[in-house]
Parts: C-alpha cells; sequence; structure tokens
C-alpha cells in the first residue's frame, strides 16, 4: 500500500517535470521565419531589405575589428568559428541551418549583441533587412 501510494506520487512528480520541460520547450519553440523576420524589418525601415546591399553589410569592417563576417564566415553557408573564442557556430544561412531565425527572442537577442560588437551601436531596420534579404537569397 505504501509502495504503491509513492509510485502514484513519483508519477506525479515526472508528469509534472514532463509538463515542465514541455512548457519550457514551447517557450524556445519556433516562433518566427526567416520569410517573416525579413518581412518584418522590411516593413519597420519602410522599405524592401537588398541582398546585395545585405552582403556588402555583411562582409565589410564598421570601424572596429570585426565584420559580421569574421565568426559567421562568407557566405554564412557553413559552420562559422567565433573569431575569439573559436567557438563553433551554426551557419546562419537559413537554407544550410533550419534553426536559424525561427526564435524571435534569440534573432533580438544576437542581433543586439553582434551589432554592438561589429558597429558599436544597434543595426538599424534597414540594415538587419538587408542582412535577411542576403541571408534568405543564399542557396
Ligand atoms: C564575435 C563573433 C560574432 C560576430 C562578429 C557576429 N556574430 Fe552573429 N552570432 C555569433 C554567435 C556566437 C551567435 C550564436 C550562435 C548560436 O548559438 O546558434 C550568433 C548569432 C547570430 C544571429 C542569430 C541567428 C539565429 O540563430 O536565429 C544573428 C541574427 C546574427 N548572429 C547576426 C549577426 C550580424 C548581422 C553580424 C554583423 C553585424 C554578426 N552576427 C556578427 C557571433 C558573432
Amino acid at each position: 500500500m505504501l509502495l504503491d501510494r509513492s509510485s502514484r506520487v513519483s508519477a506525479g512528480l515526472l508528469a509534472a517535470a514532463l509538463a515542465s520541460t514541455l512548457w519550457s520547450a514551447s517557450v524556445h519553440a519556433a516562433d518566427t521565419t526567416p520569410a517573416a523576420q525579413l518581412q518584418h524589418w522590411s516593413a519597420q525601415a519602410g522599405a524592401p531589405g537588398n541582398a546585395a546591399r545585405g552582403q556588402a553589410f555583411f562582409n565589410t569592417k564598421h570601424g572596429g575589428e570585426w565584420s559580421c563576417a569574421s565568426c559567421h564566415g562568407t557566405p554564412p553557408t557553413t559552420q562559422g568559428q567565433h573569431a575569439n573564442t573559436g567557438k563553433l557556430i551554426a551557419p546562419l544561412a537559413p537554407a544550410f541551418n533550419p534553426k536559424a531565425f525561427t526564435d524571435t527572442a534569440k534573432v533580438g537577442k544576437w542581433f543586439k549583441r553582434n551589432c554592438n560588437d561589429v558597429l558599436s551601436r544597434a543595426c538599424s531596420a534597414n540594415e538587419k533587412a538587408d542582412v535577411l534579404a542576403y541571408l534568405n537569397s543564399l542557396k
């Protein structure tokens, strides 16, 4: 009887653990797409992203030590490598990385951090739209 009761308790705990795992997974689940990101930043910019401009932006240093390509590679269709830490980075171009640009919070976090590292400021909506147009064009 005692055993029975404790096994029911642990089943309950297991269910709770499972539910919280599923919940946190859903928080990080895909909530956007590369196409939606391009549309979003183009709308913010008031003009469609331009792939050629995005490519130039991506490969250029903007007064600092790094370009986007320093860590993401060029073209960013294969694994990149962090210019400082050597940490491997999944390909940034969505056609080569199904997870790229599928999580709004992640995109926001890294745009903020990486633009600051490269330009010492945030990227404008125009620049983000251009980068997305470039990345989405890589097949
Ligand atoms: C110093 C190294 C470094 C530089 C320079 C850099 N990045 Fe990144 N970037 C990273 C790392 C590390 C990640 C996280 C990769 C991961 O965890 O999947 C990342 C992720 C991103 C993501 C998130 C992609 C996704 O998974 O949805 C975007 C967007 C991004 N970078 C854009 C840029 C842009 C634009 C530039 C140039 C302005 C740039 N990065 C320059 C290191 C860098």
